[in-house]
């Protein structure tokens, strides 16, 4: 981290400084390694770490899975059976990657609600936040991508729907719709490319998560305060930080451990519990299934999709002024992107000089509904577009677009924010008391 003060590697052997004046690794490794880390991050900070080794699980049983299947229309289906029954520690094998999914999506949004309550994405780390949302955009792509190949019902509706969304943009829709397709429907070429693209897409999230590590290398992490490390001040900035070797590697792992407990029970006892049963009836273009329904972590955005009906006044509107262009399909498309566009924005949108919801009184509560209508709207999205749940969907997307177009420029303006502590070390001494060892190396404070 730029300006705080910490060893930087110093080759010892003869060994060592042979490579290192050849090559500099083993430097980068150490002083990414030893890079000085807020010393009071809480467990919010620890998905991070989850997110990697989920990406690394997911690369590593994906390739395996690959060597046993078929991506062509007549043979995919039976190709995933065949590693469910015949190849060695095939189902689990398959449903660790198809768990491991899940998990990367709980660990994605955990990682993300971190980051939008401690105003993590604000200056200067909002390239680390568009990268992060760079990140998301390619997993949601290769999520259902990869739901596609099993060439069961549901992927091959899933698949049907959500290309069918490129075809309510006018004019140019249906040809991009074609060209995704590789054809006027959902057949063998569509699968082909679907099966190229989700082998490569995790290979782009592996970059680009370098880059992500980059970017907060290059600013240091932000922390429950929100306060900066006082890097203007060395002794300061090194009571604020400690290494992140071995502190934060050994709370990582630690974290890392208690999660693949439940991981693993849910992958061995119940594997296909986020799943849906009519995934295991092969494809049929013929026989519609009575609610198609993706899978759970795209629900919030399938119900903003879903909530735009034709007689919602907005779209009503919005139908009337451009002559018909603008139908509530096309609305409901704009409304989905929109509100990932919106996500994307919010270093942006927040007015708020103060980072971290812990001093932010009024923020805390609006952060606090938008947590609930999360939930609400992943529930509503799984619910039959039919009664009161498009209401509920409406209700539900809106609260989300005023969260981000209103209500967070606004606070920032009328909200008044709690006292910050001087430094992170005033927080952690608050918290926690000061050790021994501080205590008797600061006597005069
Ligand atoms: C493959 C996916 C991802 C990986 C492996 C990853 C990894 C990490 C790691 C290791 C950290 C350090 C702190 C921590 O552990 O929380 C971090 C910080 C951060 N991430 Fe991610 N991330 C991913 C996706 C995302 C996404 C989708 C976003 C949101 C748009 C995001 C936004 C951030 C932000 C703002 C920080 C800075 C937090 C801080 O400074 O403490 N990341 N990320």
């Amino acid at each position: 981290m730029a300006g705080i003060p910490h060893d930087h590697y110093e080759p010892k052997t003869g060994a060592e400084k042979w490579v290192n004046s050849r090559l500099g690794i083993i430097g980068l490794i150490y002083d990414t390694m030893m890079i000085p880390t807020p010393k009071n991050l809480n467990w919010m900070w620890i998905w991070g770490i989850i997110l990697a080794f989920c990406l690394g699980l997911q690369i590593v049983t994906g390739i395996i899975l690959v060597m046993h299947y078929t991506p062509h229309v007549d043979l995919a289906f039976a190709s995933i059976e065949h590693i469910m029954r015949n190849v060695n520690g095939g189902h689990f094998l398959r449903y660790l990657h198809m768990n491991g999914a899940s998990l990367f999506f709980l660990a994605v949004y955990l990682h993300i609600f971190r980051g939008l309550y401690y105003g993590s994405y604000k200056a200067p780390r909002e390239i680390t936040w568009i990268i992060g949302m760079l990140i998301y955009l390619l997993m949601m792509g290769t999520a259902f991508m990869g739901y596609v190949l099993p060439w069961g019902q549901m992927s091959f509706w899933g698949a049907t729907v959500i290309t069918g969304l490129f075809g309510a943009i006018p004019v140019i829709g249906e040809p991009i719709q074609t060209w995704l397709l590789g054809g006027p429907a959902v057949d063998n070429a569509t699968l082909n490319r679907f099966f190229s693209l989700h082998y490569l897409l995790p290979f782009i999230i592996a970059g680009l998560t370098i880059v992500h590590i980059w970017a907060f290398h290059t600013t240091g992490n932000n922390n429950p305060t929100g306060v900066d490390v006082r890097r203007e001040n060395k002794e300061v900035a090194k009571k604020d930080t400690l290494p992140f070797w071995p502190y934060f590697v050994i709370k990582d792992f630690f974290a890392l451990a208690l999660i693949l407990v439940v991981f693993f029970a849910v992958t061995a006892w119940m594997p296909n519990y986020l799943g849906h049963p009519d995934n295991y009836i092969e494809a049929n273009p013929l026989v519609t299934p009575a609610h198609i329904v993706p899978e759970w972590y795209f629900l919030p955005f399938y119900a903003i999709l879903r909530a735009f009906t034709a007689d919602v006044w907005i779209v009503m509107f919005a139908d009337w002024i451009t002559f018909g262009i603008v139908d509530a399909k096309f609305f409901g498309v704009i409304a989905m992107f929109g509100a990932i566009i919106v996500l994307a924005l919010v270093p942006w949108l927040d007015t708020s000089r103060v980072r971290s919801g812990r001093f932010r009184p009024m923020f805390r509560w609006w952060f606090a509904i938008f947590v609930v209508n999360f939930v609400v709207l992943t529930w509503v999205g799984a619910m039959p577009a039919e009664g009161i749940y498009p209401y509920i969907a409406l209700a539900g997307a809106t609260y989300w677009f005023a969260y981000f177009l209103v209500i967070l420029p606004l606070l920032g303006i009328i909200e008044k924010p709690e006292e910050l502590p001087e430094t992170i070390e005033a927080d952690f001494n608050a918290h926690y008391g000061k050790s021994k060892d501080d205590a008797a190396a600061t006597p005069a404070e």
